[in-house]
């Protein structure tokens, strides 16, 4: 068996059942999940309704892994609250969420939890720059947010600059790529810089069986 090192995966429970989340959070988390990627979708920055803090907060008992939770919410700073007291780790929001990203960046660091930045396909690389120093993880979306399934936009030249950028600091940042992420496309973007890879789709699609060798798969596991 071949490995990739240090490479995370980060299985995101949209593509999970709803019906029966906690199960599923514990059924990733047993078939070797580094993160558990939350999608919250708030039906104004993107077009879907996804979960709430109150949610999280019951998922949280099912996993002692990382509670990896991308806000796709505007405004946003009133729910970094509640989302920090529901169990999340890591809470990333969306550069394009609101004019105060580095207000809202550090209200993340002051209540203790690990702060990201999310940035749109369309979304310049060097807004990093001037805020990477409060930054614990980078998230290229290489779809539009909002639902799972897409196909993968290949911004590797934006994953090769956000690399560049994050190796200017001393201190450990993730660089997180989350859509259309599969076995293929995973080694475009791990080639790129990335080390943490969210899957939906290629988690999920073929039931909790298949969830430990999905897995396997986009680490470059055979
Ligand atoms: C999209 C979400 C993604 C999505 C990925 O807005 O942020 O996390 O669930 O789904 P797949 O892996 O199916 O593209
Ligand atoms: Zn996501």
């Amino acid at each position: 068996m071949t490995s990739v090192p240090d490479i995370r995966i980060a299985p995101s429970i949209l593509s999970a059942d709803f019906a029966t989340l906690g199960n599923e959070v514990s059924a990733i988390d047993a078939a070797g999940a580094d993160y558990i990627h939350i999608d919250v979708m708030d039906g104004h920055f993107v077009p879907n309704i996804t979960i709430g803090p109150s949610v999280v907060k019951a998922l949280r008992p099912h996993s002692k892994k990382i509670f990896d939770v991308h806000l796709m919410v505007s405004p946003v700073d009133l729910f970094i609250e509640d989302f920090a007291n529901a169990g999340s780790d890591i809470i990333t929001v969306h550069a394009e969420a609101g004019a105060h990203t580095h207000r809202t960046l550090q209200s993340i660091k002051a209540l203790g939890k690990k702060a990201g930045l999310a940035l749109n396909p369309a979304t310049p690389v060097d807004i990093l720059e001037n805020v990477i120093d409060m930054l614990d993880l980078v998230l290229i979306m290489t779809v539009n947010p909002g639902f799972g399934g897409q196909s993968f936009i290949p911004l590797l030249d934006k994953i090769i600059a956000a690399r560049d950028i994050i190796n200017t600091v001393e201190h450990p940042v993730d660089l997180q790529v989350d859509g259309g992420i599969t076995p293929e496309t995973a080694k475009l973007a791990i080639g790129a810089g990335a080390n943490v890879l969210v899957a939906g789709t290629a988690v999920f699609k073929d039931g909790p069986d298949g969830y430990a060798k999905n897995i396997q798969l986009l680490r470059g596991e055979q």
